[in-house]
């Protein structure tokens, strides 16, 4: 019998650079060959589904989180393969370690933290805004919230905001530790801040469904309402397995039976009532989401 022959250094990049050509147009077949992503055939269909139309313009994408963690020279797969599939675009990285050894042609990256305000304006301040962001760093909750409310304003008009690994939301975390397990020793991942209860606000899936709302705000019956700056530049929302797709663009149509959050004339009409005053109504307070 033929014992199998290893396949050497050069042959397997040799095969990697062939295959990465072959699939440059197909991001479910190109994001199993760079990354380190969870199942990476599930995202790269999606990425596939939503970036293909972007594809062959000239844009700025930010990946946060280069990978590689500690090792300052190992990770970068997803900024090559970003790279490899929009061939006229810039791709940023940012990550808390120094990646700075993997920086390459059309390929620059920022160390810092991405819950880092002044970091990351002082990023942006240097790229200007971006077409595409991804967030595929900590994965810890009030990190990803906290950089969405941050950097979704630095995001161009039809620009799409992604976060990964949304499975975070759901790994009990350290104030909620003693509901799941006795032992008082809660592993590393109980940083990630999630919870077992669906509807802890705390968490980054509970925030990104209150966004949902923002799509709807033209629509609430509400007199004193002021929309905020989600409602009006967030145009879709996509919820996949673990990941999470935010359209931006401009979302201030008027409403279908409401304009400026009061019912239209006409319907006030049919209701008998000349203004929504005469009923007396008392409004619930609606949150903030933008507050950081
Ligand atoms: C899952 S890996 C990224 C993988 C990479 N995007 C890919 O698909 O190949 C997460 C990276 O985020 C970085 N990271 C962890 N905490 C961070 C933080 N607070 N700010 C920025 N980056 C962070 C880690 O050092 C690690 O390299």
């Amino acid at each position: 019998m033929l014992a199998a022959k290893k396949s050497t250094p050069f042959f397997q990049k040799l095969q990697h650079q062939v295959m990465s050509f072959l699939y440059q147009n197909d991001l479910s077949k190109l994001l199993p060959l760079y990354s380190s992503k969870w199942n990476p055939h599930l995202f790269g269909q999606h990425y596939q589904e939503h970036f293909a139309p972007l594809k062959n313009q000239k844009l700025k994408i930010l990946e946060i989180g280069v990978g590689g963690y500690d090792d300052p020279y190992s990770g970068g797969d997803s900024l090559r393969m970003w790279k490899q599939y929009f061939p006229k675009s810039m791709i940023y990285g940012i990550d808390i370690v120094n990646k700075k050894a993997l920086e390459e042609d059309r390929i620059k990256i920022f160390q810092g933290s991405q819950d880092d305000e002044l970091f990351l304006k002082n990023v942006v301040a240097e790229t200007g805004k971006f077409d595409i962001i991804i967030d595929d760093g900590s994965h810890r909750n009030d990190h990803v919230i906290k950089t969405f409310k941050i950097l979704f304003p630095e995001l161009n008009d039809g620009g799409i905001y992604v976060v990964e690994d949304t499975h975070t939301s759901y790994i009990p975390s350290y104030d909620n530790w003693s509901k799941f397990s006795s032992n008082d020793v809660a592993p590393h991942w109980a940083e990630y801040g999630g919870s077992l209860d669906l509807y802890d606000q705390k968490t980054m899936m509970n925030f990104f469904k209150r966004l949902v709302d923002c799509l709807s705000h033209q629509e609430f019956i509400h007199p004193e309402y002021t929309p905020n700056y989600f409602d009006k530049h967030i145009v879709g929302i996509h919820f996949y397995r673990n990941q999470i797709f935010i359209h931006k663009g401009d979302n201030t149509a008027p409403g279908n039976v409401v304009e400026n959050n009061i019912l239209r004339p006409e319907f006030l009409q049919e209701i008998g009532i000349k203004s929504l005053t005469e009923l007396n109504l008392e409004f619930p307070t609606i949150d903030d989401p933008t507050r950081l």
